[in-house]
């Protein structure tokens, strides 16, 4: 049995975890922390790690960056690896997750959807073969809250697109800025915002008299708390290091 922490766990994304940590019969949530909200579970709710006696075997943290000194502080003074899936660090804390990789064990990840992380693999093989001679295209769909654009996966699938290609594309967002014809050394990002649309995202390969589309949609929020579920599984059995969702895909591929 894996005994899981979630940080973050009065959140949205804390209770899909919770949910999904109690479903699996591998795991088992020990406890939670979280600075506010309320939610009843059957597990201790801890305001902040300085009051946790327990030691669990994994962290799943989806909080906020704020969180992320008393989790690693606590993290390294145990030895305890965590799935950190929080966006929104500074350069600096990005550094700092991966100065604690020397010493544990951490998975961090912007998007925790084995079906995004496939789609990715799947982008850089088709850029390898269409690259040279296809433009592309990435169109990302969100909800109407969503305030920051484009998404963190959509930049994620274009620089997993762009390490493929001989030359380094430019990301072009507002064409309605330029009048001029597209550029081959090109990638054009748009981004749709409307309704509850969970995430959709969408890489285009239009060459000539013909189009390659890879998509991908994410119906549930609970598909990213099922990743992080696995990756937490993966996570306790491994020495210390920084790992992505590449690496559970290539235990599974
Ligand atoms: N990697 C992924 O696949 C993925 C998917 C979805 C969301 N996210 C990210 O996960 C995070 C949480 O998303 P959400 O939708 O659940 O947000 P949310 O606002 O619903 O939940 C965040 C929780 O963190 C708690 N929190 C805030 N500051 C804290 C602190 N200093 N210490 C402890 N707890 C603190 C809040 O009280 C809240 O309960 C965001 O950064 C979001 O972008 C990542």
């Amino acid at each position: 049995m894996v005994k899981v922490a979630i940080v973050g766990c009065n959140g949205k994304m804390g209770f899909f975890v919770a949910e999904s940590v109690e479903s699996n019969p591998w795991t088992q949530t020990i406890f939670g922390v979280d600075a506010f909200g309320e939610k009843k579970y059957d597990f201790p709710v801890y305001k902040s790690f300085d009051e946790v006696t327990e030691k669990p075997d994994v962290i799943i943290d989806f909080s906020n960056p704020a969180a992320l000194d008393g989790m690693l502080g606590y993290a390294l003074k145990n030895r305890v690896p965590c799935v950190i899936c929080t966006t929104g660090y500074s350069a600096e804390q990005v550094e700092q997750i991966h100065k604690a990789a020397e010493s544990i064990a951490i998975f961090y990840s912007g998007n925790m959807s084995l079906g995004i992380n496939l789609l990715i693999e799947l982008a850089k093989q088709a850029a390898k073969v269409l690259g040279d001679s296809f433009d592309i295209e990435i169109v990302e769909k969100h909800h109407n809250l969503k305030v920051d654009a484009p998404s963190g996966t959509a930049l994620m699938l274009a620089d997993a697109i762009s390490e493929t290609l001989e030359q380094e594309p430019q990301y072009v967002y507002n064409r309605q800025c330029y009048r001029k014809k597209r550029e081959k050394n090109e990638i054009g990002i748009h981004s749709v915002r409307g309704g509850t649309i969970v995430g959709e995202h969408e890489v285009i390969f239009a060459g000539h008299d013909e189009v390659v589309t890879l998509t991908h949609q994410a119906q549930s929020k609970e598909v990213f708390a099922a990743g992080a579920v696995n990756a937490a599984v993966f996570l306790a059995s491994q020495e210390s290091g920084m790992y992505h969702m590449g690496n559970l895909l290539s235990s599974k591929i």
